[in-house]
């Protein structure tokens, strides 16, 4: 199964994508998480990527996609992904039908995680991430349940940069919302619940 994550920066995303691949072992496909890596290693992407992302705005196409597309060839995707935070506006969204199309893939379902933006500040302002492997967790927890690793607060939680973040989501990523609608593939899940009950909708909406 090949599924498009959808949602507001801290609606849930990266929590229910933890949550299917450690069930249905899908390969996890992060922009976020790969660009953090980038700037981690301090190549020559993750040098252009650092601007935007302290500044909450979109990294230019071509870098995004050069990375989601070396990502999707690689063998684990080849049982099934999850597209986590990308696409992110409707160029990225026709060059991914594009290059699946070429690949001989499609999507099987576009998930709308939807949560107002209200419970987002407050999401993102207490939210702590794994150094090592990328695991989200609210604040309070120090040590990555998943592996071991030191947690942190992103550069792009702070309030005024959240706000921003909605902003581009608002502008840029929501117009596809009526994209996936169009191909009939959006499913819509309310993410203002306890993570377990948004994710036993999410394994119904997807027939999982
Ligand atoms: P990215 O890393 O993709 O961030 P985002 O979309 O803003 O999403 P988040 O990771 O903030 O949120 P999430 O929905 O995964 O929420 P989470 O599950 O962690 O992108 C960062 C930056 O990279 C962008 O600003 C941009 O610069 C760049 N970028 C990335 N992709 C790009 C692209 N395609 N094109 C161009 N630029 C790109 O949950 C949030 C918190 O809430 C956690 O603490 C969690 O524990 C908690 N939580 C989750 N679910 C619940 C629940 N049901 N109830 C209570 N708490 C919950
Ligand atoms: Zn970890």
């Amino acid at each position: 199964m090949n599924i498009v994550l959808l949602g507001a920066p801290g609606a849930g995303k990266g929590t229910q994508a933890q949550k299917l691949v450690a069930e249905y072992g899908l390969a996890h496909i992060s922009t976020g998480d790969l660009l953090r890596a980038a700037v981690k290693a301090q190549s020559e992407l993750g040098i252009k990527a650092k601007e935007y992302m302290d500044a909450g705005q979109l990294v230019p196409d071509q870098l995004v996609i050069d990375l989601v597309k070396e990502r999707l060839s690689a063998d684990d995707a080849k049982a099934g992904f999850i597209l986590d935070g990308f696409p992110r506006n409707t160029a990225q969204a026709v060059t991914l039908d594009f290059e699946l199309q070429n690949m001989g893939l499609k999507l099987d379902a576009a998930l709308l995680v939807a949560v107002e933006p209200e419970v987002i500040v407050e999401r993102l302002s207490s939210r702590r991430t794994c150094k090592e492997c990328g695991y989200t967790a609210p604040a309070g927890t120090e040590i990555c349940p998943n592996c071991s690793g030191e947690m942190y607060q992103r550069d792009d939680d702070k309030p005024e940069t959240i706000r921003k973040r909605l902003d581009v989501y608002k502008n840029q990523t929501s117009p596809l919302i009526e994209y996936y609608k169009g191909h009939g593939i959006l499913k819509e899940v309310n993410g203002d619940r306890p993570v377990d009950e948004v994710f036993a909708d999410v394994k119904t909406l997807l027939s999982l």
